[in-house]
């Protein structure tokens, strides 16, 4: 796979609209991300982070602008092909975990595998291998509303990771409090290693297009 670019925006505008009030939350972004980096996007709250990821995820579509993910332009897709491509290529770590509340550990960490028709047997293997990692054996049978906050963050990351996606999306990660503020939103690239060494869980080293994006700070003070 090209090495290059693996997230591009072009001149991207997001408003979103709240009654008659028309709220720039983009206006004019151009950046592009480098497969095989760890990037973060900083910025205080209310910055646009989380519209910026949303659009990376392909769960919300641009204003004006063109965005290409893994070389494909995802403005121009159908409802039906995006839902695809962020089945195949997207893991997302929502800001607020978006967890299935009916369903419990197991069942929400299987979710990703079961939208891209994985083998019975592989799911098997490879969800109750990612509860290990993420430290939550034993806890397969509960649902969100029965774990801590930390918890149901380790969901949230295990069921992102589960699919060995391309782009991983990690929105407000607890770790990584010790960045330093700065004022607007800007993405700074990082080397793997650095981050690598603080995460708690192991990433696939074998995977040669591994991106993950943190969005950090803006926390609501
Ligand atoms: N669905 C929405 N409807 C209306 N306005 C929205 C919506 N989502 C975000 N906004 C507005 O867009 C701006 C950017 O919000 P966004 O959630 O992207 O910020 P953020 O940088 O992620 O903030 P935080 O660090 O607090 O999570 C804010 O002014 C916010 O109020
Ligand atoms: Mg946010």
């Amino acid at each position: 796979m090209k090495r290059e670019e693996i997230v591009a925006f072009h001149n991207v505008h997001k408003s979103h609209h709240l009654g008659e009030v028309e709220i720039k939350a983009l206006r004019g972004i151009s950046f592009s991300v480098k497969s095989e980096k760890f990037t973060f996007i900083v910025g205080k709250s209310g910055s646009g982070k989380s519209t910026l990821l949303n659009l990376i995820g392909a769960i919300d579509s641009p204003t004006y602008g063109e965005i290409t993910i893994n070389g494909i332009k995802i403005n121009s897709l159908s409802d039906d092909k995006l839902s695809d491509f962020r089945a195949k290529h997207i893991g997302h770590i929502f800001q607020n975990f978006n967890l299935m509340p009916v369903l419990n550990v197991y069942e929400n960490i299987e979710y990703p595998l079961l939208m891209i028709n994985e083998k019975k047997e592989i799911i098997i293997k490879k969800v109750s291998d990612m509860i290990d990692a993420v430290g939550l054996k034993g806890l397969e049978k509960h649902i969100p509303s029965e774990l801590s906050g930390g918890q149901r963050q380790r969901v949230a990351i295990a069921r992102a990771l589960v699919k060995e996606p391309s782009l991983v999306l990690a929105d407000e990660l607890d770790f990584l409090d010790e960045i330093d503020k700065d004022e607007g939103t800007f993405v700074e690239e990082k080397s793997s290693v650095d981050i690598r060494s603080k995460l708690n869980f192991q990433i696939n080293d074998d995977q040669d297009d591994d991106v993950i994006l943190f969005l950090h700070l803006g926390k609501h003070e």
